[in-house]
């Protein structure tokens, strides 16, 4: 199965693209997620990428996209993967569809998350990070059992430096000028399918589980 998750920042595309690797096997790959071990490990990617991310911007598509060949051409994406975060812009879809040709295979499904501004904007600022293990809670809808601790590794908490309410903001204007587009795009080249990303966790996946059922795709 070879999906892309698009939407807006705070949608749930990471949070559904974490359920959704696990329950199929197959690799979810988010170039947020590479941008951010990239700067954590200050190589050169990682330079460049920081000063874009700090302030809610995009990466350039020449840096994203050789990540990107990169690691779709490893191994494990080999039968299948979940695009989160990837593509952003219209050159970054083009760049993705010519790879996928020149590696003989296509995308199944384009799962587009529609979410309201109030909601997303919720989301984020209440979002909290374990740096340690990665894992994702939120002050009010998914807290840890101990406050500010996480519940697999005891780490403390923290807030993602682009999670404040002025950056967040600036990057849902992003996301409306370069990112949105690609509605469209998919729309006309067919395989978009819309869900609603306002619902809560479990009912956004078991309409995701359905709907893969439907395109007879598990
Ligand atoms: P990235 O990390 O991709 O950030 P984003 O797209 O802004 O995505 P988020 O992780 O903020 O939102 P999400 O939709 O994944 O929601 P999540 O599941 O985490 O990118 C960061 C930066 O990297 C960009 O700004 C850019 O600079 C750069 N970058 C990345 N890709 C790039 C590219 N292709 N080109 C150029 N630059 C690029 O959920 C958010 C919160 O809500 C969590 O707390 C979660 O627990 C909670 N939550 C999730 N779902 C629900 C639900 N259904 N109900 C209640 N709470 C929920």
């Amino acid at each position: 199965m070879r999906l892309v998750l698009l939407g807006p920042p705070g949608a749930g595309k990471g949070t559904q693209g974490v359920v959704l690797s696990k329950k199929y096997s197959i690799p979810h790959i988010s170039t947020g997620d590479m941008l951010r071990e990239a700067v954590k490990s200050g190589n050169t990617t990682g330079k460049k990428a920081k000063e874009y991310m700090d302030k809610g911007e995009l990466v350039p598509d020449k840096v994203v996209n050789a990540i990107i060949v990169e690691r779709l051409g490893q191994g494990d994406a080999k039968d299948g993967f979940i695009l989160d975060g990837f593509p952003r812009t219209v050159p970054q879809a083009e760049m993705l569809d010519e790879s996928l040709v020149a590696l003989g295979i296509g995308l199944d499904l384009v799962l587009y998350f529609e979410t309201s501004k109030n909601v997303a904007i919720m989301r984020l600022t209440g979002r909290r990070i374990c740096p340690r293990c990665g894992a994702n809670y939120h002050v009010k809808n998914i807290p840890p059992k101990k406050d500010g601790i996480c519940d697999h590794c005891g780490e403390g908490l923290v807030q993602r430096k682009d999670d404040t309410e002025e950056t967040v903001r600036r990057r849902l204007v992003v996301y409306e000028e370069q990112t949105k587009s690609l509605v469209d795009y998919y729309t006309r080249r067919g395989g978009l399918r819309r869900i609603s990303g306002d619902m809560d966790v479990d009912e956004v996946f078991r309409i995701l589980s359905g709907m893969f059922r439907d395109e007879k795709l598990v």
